[in-house]
């Protein structure tokens, strides 16, 4: 691929250098259009390609004549936060995967684009799936009323792992850690922290609105157990983490819930570290969208396309937004749900339901159907983490 067939090749500095920036290096490496020519580290590397310089201050970096556009795919959202004030101080394209940093900052980079500067982060929201960029140009003239889909990969692998071969949840999540589909500290994947960043970054460019990511009501999967997914698989269901966003006349109702799905749909079948999106739009109706949510070589493959839209100055057009750089600020609704609660008899009694459909005794645990608030549910879950959620 080129760029263009006059012009020198487009020189990267890659800040970050574990598994995607050493997959993003390892695919730039065979391109003719572009040259990695730095990359920034905190740990001398064990390898890096011959030619590469190899900066430990990452400010001189974005600063050095030798990079034209700044990739960014640190763990680190504090510093990554500095690198991209930087960046822009500079006046250098930004490219990130980084959810955190993004989530965190959505309104800076977006108020920063009336200056002209550019930040991409396709690799940031479901990996490989370019959700943010299709959002921006292909659905540009719809409304969109619903986002809805598996974004955590993590937690895909684990509650695959406990149903397919009947693992308790330690032991999935251990497996997940050995085979690089879980970080040693996997907190925000699996309290569904992660997916409520990936789903305010989604309700900004699907619906033109700024929802912070911990004002959306959120269950994690910490709490359920092998007997728990079996429950479900007894009724030909599975249990996914669904991320979800749907506009009402009123407002947005917004949530990331264990939720059960039966065992035939496009949910169940949606394995290991892939993604799933379904999007609801005014006139083409149901759009789905399926891919690699996580590794380094196709979190790569977004980065690249990313970097490439820098050399042709294509930020995304985010919809309904940026009246004067202003952004709907929308309310959170709540809504009453219907669910599976598995919680200790003792502390069950502070969960305020709406109505019991079913309850059970088994031992020491309360098993329990009904409706109740998904904001009440969501509040009592974070003092309760053992308490096992799951919409039906
Ligand atoms: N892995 C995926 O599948 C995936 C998918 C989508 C998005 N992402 C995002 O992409 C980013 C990178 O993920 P990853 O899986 O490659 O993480 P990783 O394997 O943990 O690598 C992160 C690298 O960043 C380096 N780093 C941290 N702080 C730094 C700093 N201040 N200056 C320079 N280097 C620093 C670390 O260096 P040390 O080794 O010295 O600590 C490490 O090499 C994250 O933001 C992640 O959320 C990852």
């Amino acid at each position: 691929m080129q760029h263009s067939s006059t012009k020198p090749p487009l020189r990267v500095g890659v800040i970050g250098y574990g598994t995607v920036g050493r997959a993003l290096v390892q695919i730039l490496e065979t391109m003719d259009w572009v040259n990695v020519t730095a990359i920034g580290v905190r740990n001398t590397p064990d390898y890096c390609p011959i030619g590469i310089r190899v900066f430990h201050n990452v400010s001189q970096l974005i600063r050095s004549s030798v990079v034209d556009v700044v990739v960014e795919v640190t763990n680190d959202s504090v510093a990554s936060l500095e690198f991209l004030r930087e960046a822009f101080q500079c006046g250098k394209p930004f490219v990130t995967a980084n959810k955190k940093l993004v989530a965190e900052s959505l309104l800076e980079i977006h108020a920063q684009r009336t200056e002209g500067h550019i930040v991409l982060y396709e690799a940031a929201v479901c990996a490989s799936i370019p959700v943010l960029r299709s959002l921006a140009t292909s659905w540009s003239t719809e409304q969109c009323t619903s986002v809805r889909g598996i974004v955590n990969g993590t937690t895909n692998v684990i509650l695959e792992r406990m149903s397919v071969y009947e693992q308790n949840y330690e032991q999935a999540l251990k497996y997940a850690q050995e085979h690089g589909f879980a970080e040693r500290d996997a907190d925000a994947d699996v309290s569904g922290q992660d997916a409520a960043r990936k789903l305010s970054i989604l309700c900004f460019h699907a619906f033109g609105t700024w929802l912070p990511s911990d004002t959306i009501p959120r269950v994690g999967i910490q709490g359920l157990t092998h007997d728990d997914i079996a429950f479900f698989a007894a009724r030909e269901q599975s249990v996914k983490l669904i991320a979800n966003a749907t506009t009402t006349g009123r407002g947005l109702r917004a949530s990331v819930l264990p939720t059960a799905v039966a065992s035939s749909n496009a949910y169940s079948s949606t394995t290991g570290e892939q993604n799933f999106l379904e999007l609801q739009w005014q006139y083409a109706a149901a759009q789905t969208l399926q891919g690699a949510g996580a590794g380094g070589i196709p979190t790569a493959s977004a980065i690249i396309g990313d970097i490439l839209a820098t050399t042709r100055y294509e930020p995304y057009v985010v919809r309904n937004v940026l009246h004067n750089g202003q952004h709907a600020n929308i309310h959170v609704l709540d809504e009453v749900i219907t669910v599976y609660v598995r919680v200790r008899s003792e502390i069950g009694r502070n969960l305020h339901w709406d109505s019991i459909d079913t309850y059970e005794e088994l031992g020491n645990w309360s098993r329990m159907t009904g409706t109740i608030s998904v904001r009440e549910l969501s509040e009592f879950c974070k003092d309760y983490s053992d308490t096992a959620v799951v919409r039906l």
